[in-house]
């Protein structure tokens, strides 16, 4: 078996896409959403280009301004459970938020899934941008950035705890001797923490990957933090490779800070390739897609960045409004890269909304252009892997049948899964139960 460094591959399923107006394309189905099947031929289409996960992504606030895919779709949980009993070896990862949910209730749903789908559940950490998240869980108050990021790190804490309440071999089930469990290897957590008080034990067993695979969405310098602390994984976005690269030095180092080596945390920046058997057909497909789009949804689509500002108060052909604080405690990470992007290449409101609206991917081209671009991200410190998003209609079909093949004959990517588990699968260790550890050293 080759011990070759290779790309790791995870594809975002997203409804009818992140765009306004996608939706509209005639090879688009409109429902895809909350479209059963078509979540199923997504993630079996991902199974065969061997792809190590599918990913859900999640909010928790919509209003009239929202695109279509925020208005109807799936709960990560529940999808991903159905997702589970169709496909073996490709890894399950669900966004949740920790500002607006339990972590006994939230340990218990991903160990569930862990078990149920044989070791290949993962979670996606999320903080939730959007203030009107409050209103839809009986809070008063949106909590700060900076808060939001200090609870999830006590929440991961929590959950993590919760995932060692049980040693491997705690339940022994002897019909004989009527033993159930061994109650020395049954561990209650007793967390007193800030924000949260959880006693334990979890009522679920430890699953095979010990702890579900833990991703992180969010890159401000306090998403950075939590990743580097905590995470497995982290997604992110970015437009070119200098920024990727620095991204990527910079949460290495920081978890090497924390005490971890560079492999222990791996980098997915999403990108959504736009593929044409020549670069003009690649061309043609985006503006297919950018000419959807209204300068009016693109303003609406831009606002939500800013907590749904209404941007339409500005002139459009200015130079691109000083928001002041504008954003700060919504998407950090993102409308600061707006703002400073504006405003270093002088745009007007109309340039910003339709580069937010319809972002021209950079990896637009033939398949092997895409493939050589890939590689370069890989190997040039950019990108551990990538998550596949569809910007256009059949993008992961065209990914998985014209670009996979080229990665695979370059042997940057597996022929065959290397393990059933996520863990397996990404090269991530499973952990060793906390209390086992302790009795392990106790014994030296
Ligand atoms: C690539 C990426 C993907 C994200 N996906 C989600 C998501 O699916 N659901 C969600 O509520 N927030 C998502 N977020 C938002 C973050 O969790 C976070 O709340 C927000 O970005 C502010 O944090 P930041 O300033 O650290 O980026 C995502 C952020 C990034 C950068």
């Amino acid at each position: 078996m080759s011990t070759k460094r290779q790309i790791k591959l995870g594809a975002i399923i997203h409804g009818v896409g992140s765009s306004t107006s996608l939706w509209r394309h005639p090879d688009i189905q409109a429902d895809a959403s909350i479209n059963i099947d078509f979540y199923k031929k997504q993630a079996l289409k991902a199974e065969e280009g061997k792809f190590d996960l599918l990913f859900i992504a999640d909010g928790l606030y919509i209003n009239e301004k929202s695109i279509p895919h925020f208005l109807n779709r799936f709960e990560p949980i529940t999808i991903l459970s159905a997702l589970a009993s169709i496909t073996t070896n490709i890894g399950l990862v669900g966004t949740l938020s920790t500002s607006y949910s339990e972590p006994f209730t939230v340990a218990r749903q991903f160990a569930s899934i862990d078990h149920i789908s044989g070791g290949r559940a993962g979670w996606n950490v999320v903080t939730s941008p959007l203030e009107g998240s409050a209103l839809n869980f009986s809070k008063k108050e949106h909590p700060t950035h900076d808060q939001r990021y200090r609870i999830a790190e006590e929440y991961l804490e929590v959950a993590k705890g919760l995932w060692d309440s049980w040693e491997d071999d705690a339940f022994v089930r002897n019909k004989e001797t009527g033993v159930f469990f061994d109650p020395s290897k049954m561990h209650r957590l007793n967390h007193e923490g800030e924000f949260f008080s959880v006693q334990g034990p979890l009522n679920i067993a430890r699953s095979k990957q010990g702890h579900p695979v833990v991703f992180q969405a969010g890159s401000s310098d306090s998403g950075r933090r939590l990743a580097a602390k905590t995470a497995d994984a982290v997604f992110t976005g970015h437009e070119t490779i200098e920024e990727a690269k620095a991204f990527y030095s910079d949460v290495k180092k920081r978890a090497a800070e924390f005490g971890r080596s560079a492999d222990e945390i791996l980098i997915f920046p999403g990108i959504g390739p736009i593929i044409g058997q020549t670069a003009e057909e690649a061309e043609r497909k985006y503006q297919e897609v950018a000419d959807l789009v209204s300068i009016e949804d693109a303003l609406q689509y831009l606002g939500r960045y800013f907590d749904h500002l209404d941007f339409s108060q500005f002139p459009l052909d200015e130079p691109f409004p000083d928001l002041g604080e504008a954003g700060k405690n919504s998407f950090r990470s993102t409308t600061d890269r707006i703002k400073q992007k504006a405003k270093e290449k002088g745009l007007t409101l109309r340039q910003v909304a339709r580069e937010a609206a319809t972002p021209r991917s950079r990896f637009i081209g033939t398949p092997e252009q895409i493939a050589d671009q890939v590689q370069q991200w890989f190997e040039e410190g950019a990108a551990d892997g990538f998550i596949i998003g569809g910007g256009v209609p059949n993008a992961l079909e065209d990914f998985v049948e014209q670009v996979v093949p080229i990665l695979q004959a370059r042997g940057l990517y597996r022929t065959e899964y290397e393990s059933d588990t996520l863990r397996g699968n990404l090269g991530l260790a499973v952990p060793v139960n906390r209390y086992t550890k302790q009795h392990e050293n106790s014994l030296i």
